[in-house]
């Protein structure tokens, strides 16, 4: 690594921190060197299917959570699920992501009856879940259904900051534990945290930093804090974008090999949001592959973008801005250039 080699938690800090524009430039330009090294021009695209927004969780930040009173609820059934993914095929896909809140309706045996259904018709996809914290059991039986990847975004790798943001009985140390035990199994793993959340200082983003650098995760979710009504941290303020450009660029210098997506979140914060991060050493993005009349209540946060639009429609936008930026929009699976479990223990 050119831009500085495993830099001292000071380094870091002054980076986190710097507000001068031609340090972050530089910076952003380190980046995308990096990320040009390990994967090229290609963007990842990623269909994403929120198939429901029930959730027994009361994070203090999510507009899903549990005592929400602004949700209105909803499920898509195996066949809703099904047909988004066949849309999603034909449209080119060949990665799903299934999102949704921690739904107790969604059973390991449900969750297994949907990946065997999605396994059956698209045998070389990828299959990627993001259903949150549960045993290494239910883990093993969803990685023998057929999923590939798995999605859990740490949230802060700092106790205290944790617990400033979810209820006492979720604990950081289990989602910690959740993460190494998904890697375990062999799942590429993703974590990843929001920047701008209430109580967060610059110590707790080295903390994440840190944190990832011991996970080495396959891929790392990293978007602004936008706060929700109906949820305790409504009348807070968003994240900043240029720091959650900054953290991008950051994680993609110290871990050269992971996926880092363009996120939402930044696309709702700035019109050119998920440009900047491709610019700041980004290389995935996750059109939105759920049916129309359930976007809007898939509401994480407050005017979240892409909820009106086609499926087709997301992917033709995010292709030209993709392609807009210089980039190359690819529909290949694209796999983490991270080795999984297997591979490493085949060495
Ligand atoms: N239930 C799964 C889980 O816990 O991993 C996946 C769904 S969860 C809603 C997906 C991600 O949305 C969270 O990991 C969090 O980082 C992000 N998120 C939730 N509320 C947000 C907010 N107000 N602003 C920005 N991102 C938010
Ligand atoms: Fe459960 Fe946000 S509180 S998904």
């Amino acid at each position: 690594m050119s831009f500085f080699n495993a830099p001292t938690d000071d380094e870091l800090l002054h980076y986190i921190t710097t507000g001068d524009p031609q340090e972050m430039e530089e910076l952003f330009a380190a980046a995308r060197a990096v990320r040009e090294e390990y994967y090229g021009l290609d963007v990842y695209f990623r269909g994403l299917i929120e198939f429901t927004n029930y959730c027994k969780n009361d994070c203090f930040y999510c507009g899903i959570r549990r005592s929400s009173p602004c949700a209105q609820r909803y499920r898509l059934d195996p066949r809703q699920i099904l047909e988004c993914c066949r849309i999603g095929d034909r449209l080119g896909f060949r990665t799903f992501v299934l999102q949704g809140g921690e739904d107790p309706w969604f059973t390991d045996d449900r969750i297994c009856l949907i990946l065997s259904l999605i396994r059956r018709e698209f045998p070389r996809h990828a299959i990627t879940l993001s259903i949150g914290e549960r045993s290494r059991e239910s883990y093993e039986k969803f990685f023998h259904a057929g999923a590939n990847r798995y999605l859990l975004r740490h949230e802060t790798a700092d106790e205290t900051h944790y617990s400033a943001m979810h209820p006492p009985e979720m604990k950081l140390s289990e989602r910690k534990e959740c993460l190494y035990t998904l890697r375990d199994i062999g799942f590429q793993t993703g974590a990843g945290f929001m920047v701008g959340t209430p109580f967060q200082s610059p110590e707790s983003l080295l903390a994440d930093l840190r944190f990832l650098q011991d996970l080495e995760p396959h891929m790392v979710g990293i978007g602004p804090f936008i706060p929700a009504e109906g949820t305790p941290f409504a009348g807070c303020p968003t994240g900043s974008v240029d720091l959650t450009l900054r953290m991008v660029a950051l994680t993609r210098l110290l871990l050269p090999r992971t996926l880092l997506p363009a996120t939402t979140a930044l696309g709702t914060l700035s019109g050119d949001g998920r440009e900047q991060a491709l610019m700041a050493g980004a290389n995935v993005v996750m059109p939105n592959l759920s049916p129309q009349n359930v976007r809007k209540l898939y509401s994480l946060y407050d005017n979240k973008i892409c909820t009106g639009d086609e499926a087709a429609e997301c992917v033709r936008c995010m292709s030209l801005r993709v392609r807009a930026t210089g980039f190359v929009p690819s529909m290949s699976r694209g796999d983490s250039k991270v080795p999984v479990t297997a591979e490493l223990l085949a060495v």
